[in-house]
């Protein structure tokens, strides 16, 4: 059955999902669960998604790449189509929450308990997790495992992070990937439309280490095709890698 978490919980989560792969923080600054924001009124908010835009810089479309040399644009851009996750207060763009729902009606079936522990983060919301993390590791550790501010991909809404319910202690950690729940994710997200972002092995070219948890909508005929490419976005869809900041 899945599970649903505490307001509390969620929003410490949430936080830590920010400074994925590092050993659990102190405590967390208080910010809000679903990273709602005076960002929602942008201008450019969506209220449907596109269709790819093949520049890849659309933020309204599946087919946008947000990376460190790719910033969101605007730097304030929110989606105005948020659906909370099933289970969960946590919102995902309409198309992406329904197939996040979808994938884990599947995952119950096949027995793994999946959490939503995080899911959409305004710009605001990833001011207060980069700074956290920042004070926390300093900026270079930071960095390798917490987007920027403006450079994350969970401020398109389409963006989820998953936990196992039965292995809590590997929640935003490398090992949820060797979790039987992990395991499933990896080897059935793509069928739901979702890829795994932050693959091992490729932090030379997405700029962030393995983040098995880190799921990504782009629709599951995109999904198939980038996995079918090797498992990474960038390489997928003929973009130049992405190790680091330019400044
Ligand atoms: N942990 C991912 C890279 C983020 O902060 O968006
Ligand atoms: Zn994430």
């Amino acid at each position: 059955m899945r599970r649903t978490l505490p307001l509390a919980a969620l929003a410490a989560l949430a936080l830590l999902a920010a400074g994925c792969g590092t050993p659990a923080a102190g405590p967390s600054p208080a910010t809000p669960a679903s990273g709602s924001s005076s960002a929602a009124a942008s201008s450019g908010a969506a209220s449907s998604t596109a269709p790819s835009s093949g520049t890849h810089a659309d933020p309204a479309a599946l087919d946008v790449v947000v990376n460190k040399t790719r910033p969101v644009a605007p730097p304030d851009w929110a989606p105005s189509d948020l659906v909370a996750v099933t289970g969960s207060e946590l919102p995902l763009r309409a198309e992406a929450a329904t197939a996040a729902g979808d994938l884990l009606d599947a995952a119950a079936a096949a027995d793994h308990d999946l959490t939503t522990l995080s899911a959409y983060r305004s710009y605001d919301y990833q001011v207060r997790t980069y700074g956290h993390w920042v004070d926390e590791l300093g900026r270079a550790e930071a960095d390798r495992v917490s987007a920027r501010p403006g450079y994350s991909e969970h401020q398109t809404g389409l963006a989820w992070d998953v936990g196992d319910a039965a292995t809590p202690a590997c929640d935003l950690e490398a090992c949820f990937g060797d979790t039987a729940a992990g395991r499933w994710v990896a080897a059935h997200a793509a069928e739901y439309g979702f890829v795994i972002r932050y693959p091992a092995g490729a932090e030379d070219v997405t700029g962030f280490g393995h983040e098995p948890w880190h799921l990504r909508y782009v629709g599951s005929a995109e999904a198939a095709r980038v996995e079918a490419a090797g498992g990474v976005l960038e390489t997928a869809w003929g973009l130049p890698p992405a190790p680091d900041y330019a400044a």
